[in-house]
């Protein structure tokens, strides 16, 4: 790797062993062959996620679809001294070429939330995104992980299931929703209170993507944390609230791209390092699961070669946790079944 490549090294991706992987000399491994599809490429999270994908030897074949500026954002993206292959497709008539043997999709395609908006007010539009993408992975790449970032994620990745189901090919252990921003910006929050290195603090984010769904497990924080009840109370208040702080500070901009491009990135890298047999690699994920009476929850899972090899559980809650799970529960069976009923109506 020339000396211009290690700029591209992100040091706060070290936590990450697959960014260590991009120091120079390390060797590539024969195993780390994925093929990668972004849909959704050329937007505020697309593009900067196919550059940290661009950017990863595990990746060989990255493929960008969207509807629009693929094109340019795959020519652009090409030009980098990386290894990965990249394509670009633009609009329907090119999305089975897109997904066509890939190993994992990750779908950040559908409109973003403006001052006021709430994810669920997102549904209209994203719902339809995410089904008709839903029913190309069907088509064209069944056997693929598939990683959903579009919002409502509460209610995307039932949809994406249920879609699978229609197809018969619904593996639950592929589906999942991408929660890791909540992870990130958990552990960023705690690293700023307690004044610790963030790369080292892990909290669990467990339940759902959106307010109150969102859980942080502050009690099983690694290394240990502990805050009176009322900094505890408003630490898990910012961290629900984190995404509508960003999307007020971008003031009709859109809502986080970069942060969630990093997010999408390390939850991506840690899937491709479980499937090429990494031991021990945990991510929370929103996810079919048995763990609650919600049919869908996040929770720690252990990754493996199939995707989810084992549901990790909530763990001990302490009470002031178990009461949030408790709040979650409707709203997050409401947005489930919002989901599910989109696609029973709905003709494929
Ligand atoms: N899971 C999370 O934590 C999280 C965090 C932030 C944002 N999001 C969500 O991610 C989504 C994307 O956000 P963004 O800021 O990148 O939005 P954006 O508007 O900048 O980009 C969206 C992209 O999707 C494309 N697109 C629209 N319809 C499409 C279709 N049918 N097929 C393929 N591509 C299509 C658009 O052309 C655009 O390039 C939003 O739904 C947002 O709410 C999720």
């Amino acid at each position: 790797m020339s000396c211009c490549s290690q700029f591209l090294y992100i040091k706060s991706l070290a936590r990450f062993p697959i960014f260590k992987a991009l120091t120079p000399g390390t060797p590539i491994f024969p195993q780390n062959h994925a093929r990668v599809a972004v849909l959704g490429a050329s937007g505020g999270i697309g593009q900067p996620l196919s550059l940290l994908l661009k950017n990863s030897p595990l990746v060989s074949q990255l493929s960008l679809y969207d509807i629009a500026h693929t094109p340019g954002v795959a020519a652009d993206l090409s030009h980098i001294e990386t290894r990965a292959k990249v394509t670009g497709h633009l609009g329907p008539d090119q999305l089975g070429a897109a997904l066509k043997g890939c190993d994992v999709v990750v779908i950040p395609a559908g409109v973003p939330r403006k001052p006021g908006m709430t994810r669920d007010d997102l549904f209209n539009t994203n719902a339809t995104i995410v089904a008709t993408l839903s029913d190309a992975c069907a088509r064209f790449c069944p056997e693929a992980m598939i990683c959903v970032i579009a919002n409502p994620v509460n209610s995307t990745i039932p949809i994406t299931s249920e879609v699978m189901k229609k197809h018969g090919v619904y593996n639950p252990n592929r589906v999942f929703g991408v929660t890791t921003l909540d992870i990130v910006r958990a552990n960023t929050f705690v690293a700023e209170l307690k004044g610790l290195d963030p790369a080292r603090v892990n909290v669990p984010v467990i339940g759902g993507h959106a307010g109150k769904t969102i859980i942080p497990l502050i009690s099983q924080c690694t290394p240990k944390v502990e805050f009176p009840a009322d900094e505890l109370s408003a630490l898990t208040e910012r961290i629900q609230d984190a995404g509508t702080e960003v999307v007020k500070a971008k003031a009709g901009a859109g809502s986080a791209t970069l942060s969630m491009a990093y997010a999408g990135a390390r939850f991506t890298f840690s899937l491709l390092d479980a499937m090429n047999g990494k031991e021990g690699v945990v991510e929370c994920a929103f996810i079919r699961s048995e763990e609650t009476e919600c049919k869908y929850f996040s929770t720690p899972l252990l990754l493996g070669k199939n995707g989810i090899e084992k549901n990790l559980g909530l763990g001990k809650l302490s009470a002031f946790e178990e009461k949030l799970v408790a709040e979650c529960m409707a709203e997050l069976k409401t947005s489930i079944k919002k989901g599910e009923d989109f696609v029973a109506n709905m003709k494929l």
